[in-house]
């Protein structure tokens, strides 16, 4: 079993990310932790509660930053993910609470309770990440690894021609954990858009786990449209996801490793950039698998049936 702490802003596909990750038997998710981009930092915390109560898993979710570290916050995604973040799909009000514990310190203390273990995903804009670092450096050499859904290195942005959202929501914190002495795997829109989840994929998913699969394949509707609208392709792109599915199964990806750099200002603010003539320990993902990604996701979560 992998140990994994995921930093995540749910968000449809950061829920199609937590369905495979809570359900995967190679996973172990030794904490959530929280972060505004998608949503606020507070409802991001109420849906990851949301999650574990539908999943029927005991994992603990601190809650993290609420705003960058030093530009103003942009606006939230409703546009892409609805008001609530599940595509106006609601989920009960969780039972469960949030930990005592900053998103930060969460990260800090699992990480020092099991050094050289644990890979953070970080999914969401890398504030907690940056602030975790800042919290205790020593960790950076403590992680396995670190495996980031954010950037955009040979292809546009989604939110500017030059930036992709997670980084463009808060460019200091991923200039400082790209800076950072710590192996990571950058998943861009370079191979986050070469999967696509169609409504048959997810009505597939609905019909074989009616609870999980169906509030994923309900909440998903409305991130179509999203991407009916905005990119003319049937179906919907489960960015999050990739990041997860490289930690279970690293052989589907093609990587390419180099020097990341992110642009903090000007009109090319979030800009990402990788100068592969640099020997790092960062890379990132340039292509995957996308056969054996669908068929596994899928048979992941029929498990929740
Ligand atoms: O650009 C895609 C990323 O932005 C994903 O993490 C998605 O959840 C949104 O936050
Ligand atoms: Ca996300």
């Amino acid at each position: 079993m992998k140990k994994i702490i995921i930093d995540t802003d749910p968000g449809i596909d950061d829920a199609l990310a937590l369905g495979f990750a809570l359900y995967h038997p190679n996973l172990e998710v030794m904490g959530l932790t929280t972060i505004f981009g998608n949503v606020s930092a507070g409802l991001a915390t109420e849906n990851a509660l949301r999650l574990c109560e539908l999943t029927g898993q005991s994992v603990s979710v601190a809650q993290g930053a609420d705003s960058p570290l030093h530009i103003a916050p942009n606006q939230v995604a409703d546009f892409v993910h609805g008001k609530n973040g599940f595509g106006n799909i609601e989920l009960p009000v969780p039972k469960l609470t949030a930990s005592t514990l900053s998103a930060a310190e969460l990260i800090v203390s699992v990480v020092e309770q099991h050094p050289g273990e644990v890979t953070i995903v970080a999914v969401g804009p890398l504030t907690n990440i940056a602030l975790a670092l800042q919290l205790s450096p020593a960790i950076a050499g403590k992680v396995a690894e670190v495996v980031i859904m954010g950037g955009a290195f040979h292809c546009d942005g989604n939110v500017t021609a030059y930036a992709e959202a997670n980084i463009w929501n808060d460019p200091h914190a991923a200039q400082m954990v790209f800076n950072a002495d710590w192996p990571i795997v950058a998943h861009g829109l370079d191979v986050t858009l070469q999967i696509n989840f169609t409504a048959n994929y997810l009505d597939g998913l609905a019909s074989n786990s009616p609870k999980v699969g169906g509030f994923l394949r309900d909440a998903a509707q409305f991130y179509i449209e999203f991407y009916e609208r905005e990119r003319k392709i049937d179906g919907c792109c489960p960015h999050d996801l990739l990041a997860l599915a490289y930690v279970t199964n690293p052989e589907w990806f093609t990587l390419e490793s180099g020097a990341i750099a992110v642009a903090t200002d000007g009109k090319t603010l979030g800009n990402t950039t990788i100068n592969t003539s640099v020997k790092t320990n960062k890379q990132i993902a340039t292509s995957v698998m996308p056969e054996e990604l669908l068929e596994n996701y899928a048979a992941v979560l029929k498990l929740a049936s």
